[in-house]
C-alpha cells in the first residue's frame, strides 16, 4: 500500500469502508468505541458507525448508558475498525460532540424504536420478562402512530484529531500511516509496524 501524503484521511476512510462492504461477511460498519471516566479508567464496546463526513464519525446510543455517562464527564473517544478480509485496521481519536438522534431514529425499524424506549441500557435488569413487558407497554402506548425519539437517545460525533491506517504486510512488515490535524489540513507520518 502506498498512500499519497496529501490524501484527505476522511475520504480515504470512506474508500476503505466501501471496500469493506464488498468483502466483510457482516457489519463492516462495526467499530469499537473506547471511552474513559473522569479518573482515566477506560472501557470499550462495539457500536455501529451510522455516518461519516467532514465533521466526523457518528454513532447513536442511550445517553444514560455507561458510555453516555463517561462521554459526558470526559468528552473524548477512540474508535477502532478491523476489516479482517482486507487485512486492515483504522484507528480514530478525537473529541466528541453530542448530536440529535431524531433523524436517525426515524430510520430505525419499529421494534428497534420500541427497544430504545424499553431498554434502560447498561443498568441492571431483573429478568428478560421485565424487558419484554416494557416493550409491550410501549407498543401499546405508540400503537397506530410514529414512535418518537426517546429524550435519552442521542448521537455522538467523534471529531477526528488523528486517523491511523494500517494495512497488513508480508512477514508482519505492515504499513502504517497516521494523519494528524494541522491547521486546516492534515499532516501524514509513516510509522514503524
Ligand atoms: C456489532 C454491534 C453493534 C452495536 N451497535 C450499537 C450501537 O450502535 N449503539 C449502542 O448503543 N449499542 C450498540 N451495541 C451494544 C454495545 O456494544 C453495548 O453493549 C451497549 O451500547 C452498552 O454499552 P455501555 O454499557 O458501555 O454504554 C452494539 C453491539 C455490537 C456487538
Amino acid at each position: 500500500m502506498e498512500l499519497a501524503a496529501q490524501r484527505n484521511p476522511v475520504e480515504l476512510f470512506k474508500e476503505w469502508l466501501v471496500e469493506a462492504y464488498k468483502t466483510e461477511p457482516s457489519d463492516p460498519d462495526a467499530m469499537s468505541v473506547a471511552t474513559a471516566d473522569s479518573k482515566g479508567r477506560p472501557s470499550v464496546r462495539m457500536v455501529l458507525l451510522k455516518k461519516v463526513d467532514s465533521d466526523g464519525f457518528f454513532f447513536y446510543t442511550n445517553m444514560e448508558s455507561r458510555k453516555g455517562g463517561e462521554l459526558a464527564e470526559n468528552p473524548f473517544a477512540a474508535l477502532c475498525f478491523h476489516w479482517k478480509s482486507q487485512g486492515r485496521q483504522v484507528r480514530v481519536e478525537g473529541r466528541v460532540e453530542k448530536v440529535s438522534a431524531e433523524a436517525y431514529f426515524r430510520t430505525r425499524h419499529f421494534l428497534s424504536q420500541l427497544g430504545a424506549w424499553a431498554s434502560k441500557q447498561s443498568r441492571p435488569l431483573e429478568s428478560r420478562q421485565e424487558l419484554e413487558d416494557r416493550v409491550e407497554e410501549f407498543r401499546k402506548k405508540f400503537e397506530g402512530g410514529d414512535v418518537p425519539c426517546p429524550p435519552h437517545w442521542a448521537g455522538f460525533c467523534v471529531v477526528p484529531e488523528k486517523i491511523e491506517f494500517w494495512q497488513e504486510g508480508k512477514g508482519r512488515l505492515h504499513d502504517r500511516f497516521v494523519y494528524a490535524r494541522k491547521g486546516e489540513g492534515w499532516e501524514m507520518t509513516r510509522l514503524n509496524p
